[in-house]
């Protein structure tokens, strides 16, 4: 049986206004270079495997069932999607950590429906049924998704991200390299729960939400020109204040604030969650001569950090 290395799907990390985005306020974000690839070949039944590539071992095996959990309902709109004659089994293996805020599950199904899509015979290029397949993947995982991990898990860069926006986002350059550490700073924890959390405090004090969001939408414009400009000083004061806003919002942990202490302390321009918080990964804006110290630090506290560059 032939067996094919298909595709890959970006993890993604939110520089600046996750949650505000659910909202229309526009967000700033990176797709990263770890993520999800994809290998696919015919089965006898339509089956999903997801593998977690930084200990190797299985996750989910799981068949598609309209009726199940999350992962079955997920692989149900991943395989409907695409109709053929044959049955596939996908195999995804992921190098980033699931369910920690840095766009596992976009990642994951972007890779499927990409390979699924280049497998079955007689499939357009591009094919719009990929993204079509992603977002409904994500509305299972996500509740009221905004739609950023799916954008980000295509691979654009940095960019800037709008609700319902139609045209597709372009990338941002930067004049200058843009260190930035990630680490996990606290267990997994699910984004419909904190996107739920938000909606609840909007509900209870509708005047502070769009207060919060008005100042997140004031954070995301500055800190596109600053991205732009290669000003990290300017991006990480910008990143703690963020931070604070989404400490303001409900969505931060005693862990999160505490890594994000951390790295200050490491020398780190600024620090901040990134995701739906409640658990999950923070990011580190560091200058080059320090973003070492910053990892080190991170690494000797458990919090198994990775470093990218934007
Ligand atoms: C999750 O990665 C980002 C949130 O803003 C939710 C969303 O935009 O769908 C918390």
């Amino acid at each position: 049986m032939t067996r094919r290395r298909v595709s890959r799907g970006c993890g993604k990390l939110i520089l600046f206004g996750e949650h505000s985005v659910v909202y229309g306020v526009p967000a700033l974000v990176a797709s990263l270079p770890m993520g999800a690839t994809a290998w696919v070949r015919e089965s006898s039944e339509n089956m999903l495997i997801l593998r977690d590539g930084r200990d190797d071992t299985i996750h989910f095996r799981t068949s598609p069932d309209d009726s199940g959990t999350p992962v079955e309902r997920s692989a149900s709109a991943l395989f409907s999607a695409f109709t053929s004659d044959a049955c596939h089994e996908v195999e995804v293996t992921l190098d980033i950590p699931i369910g920690a805020g840095l766009g596992s599950s976009a990642a994951f199904a972007t890779a499927a429906a990409r390979a699924l899509s280049d497998f079955i015979p007689g499939s357009p290029s591009p094919d719009p049924r990929v993204l079509e397949a992603v977002e409904a993947s994500e509305a299972i995982f996500h509740g009221d998704a905004s739609g950023i991990d799916a954008r980000a898990a295509m691979g654009k860069g940095v960019f800037r991200f709008v609700r319902d926006q139609e045209e597709e986002p372009r990338a941002i350059a930067t004049k200058r390299s843009i260190y930035i550490a990630v680490c996990e700073a606290g267990p997994p924890c699910q984004t419909s729960v904190m996107v739920e959390r938000v909606r609840a405090l909007h509900k209870r004090q509708p005047q502070v939400g769009e207060s919060l969001n008005r100042l997140v939408g004031d954070i995301v414009f500055q800190a596109q020109r600053a991205f732009e400009d290669g000003d990290t000083q300017m991006l990480g004061e910008l990143a703690d204040v963020n931070h604070g806003a989404l400490v303001a919002m409900g969505v931060s942990t005693p862990e999160l604030d505490h890594a994000c202490h951390l790295a200050r302390a490491a020398g780190a321009r600024g620090a901040k969650l990134t995701g739906s918080g409640g658990g999950g990964c923070c990011f580190a804006i560091a200058e080059r001569d320090s973003i070492a110290n910053v990892m080190e630090v991170w690494d000797r506290h458990g919090l198994r950090p990775l470093q990218t560059v934007l």
